[in-house]
C-alpha cells in the first residue's frame, strides 16, 4: 500500500474539503491519504516518507496564500524528484495559485505530475465532488507498487 501527503492553505474552507475528496480517491484505490493543513508542516522531514503528493492553495489577489509559498520552500529541501504529484485549489475567477504550484512541482521539484492541476469554484458545484475525488484517483493509479 503507498502513502500519499496531501497538503492544503486555505482561508474558508473549500481547499480543505477539496483536499479531503482527494483523499478519499486516493483511499478508494486501495491507498493511504493524509491530510495536513500547511501551516502544521514545520520542516522538510514532514515531508518525506510517502509514495505520493499533492499541494493546493486557494487564490487570493492573484496569488496563492503565504502558507503555501513556506511549504514549497520546505519541499524544495526535501527531494521529491520523481515522485507522483498533483496540484489543486479553490478559486473564484482567475485561480493562478493551482497552476503555480504544479508547475513548481513540475520544473523546481521535478515531480511525476498528472497531466494538469485541479480547478475547482467548490467541491459542491458543478461536479467537484465527483472531479476531486477522480483527482486522487488517478494520483493513487501513478503510485509505483
Ligand atoms: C479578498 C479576496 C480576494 C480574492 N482574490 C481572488 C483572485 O485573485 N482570483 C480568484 O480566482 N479568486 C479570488 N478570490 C476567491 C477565492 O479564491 C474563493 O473564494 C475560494 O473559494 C476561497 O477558497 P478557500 O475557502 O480555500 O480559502 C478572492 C476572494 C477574496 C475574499
Amino acid at each position: 500500500m503507498g502513502r500519499v501527503l496531501i497538503v492544503y492553505a486555505t482561508r474558508t474552507g473549500e481547499t480543505r474539503d477539496i483536499a479531503e475528496l482527494i483523499a478519499e480517491g486516493v483511499r478508494l484505490e486501495g491507498h493511504e491519504a493524509h491530510v495536513a493543513d500547511a501551516r502544521t508542516l514545520r520542516s522538510e522531514a514532514d515531508l518525506r516518507g510517502y509514495d505520493g503528493y499533492a499541494f493546493g492553495s486557494a487564490t487570493y489577489h492573484g496569488d496563492m496564500l503565504p502558507a503555501m509559498k513556506t511549504l514549497l520552500f520546505l519541499a524544495e529541501k526535501a527531494d521529491l524528484e520523481g515522485r507522483p504529484a498533483g496540484a489543486f485549489g479553490a478559486f473564484g475567477w482567475s485561480g493562478e495559485a493551482n497552476d503555480r504550484i504544479f508547475q513548481t512541482m513540475k520544473n523546481i521539484f521535478r515531480m511525476d505530475m498528472l497531466g494538469d492541476c485541479l480547478r475547482l469554484k467548490s467541491s459542491r458545484l458543478g461536479g467537484g465532488l465527483q472531479m476531486a475525488q477522480e483527482y486522487g484517483r488517478q494520483l493513487a493509479r501513478k503510485l509505483k507498487s
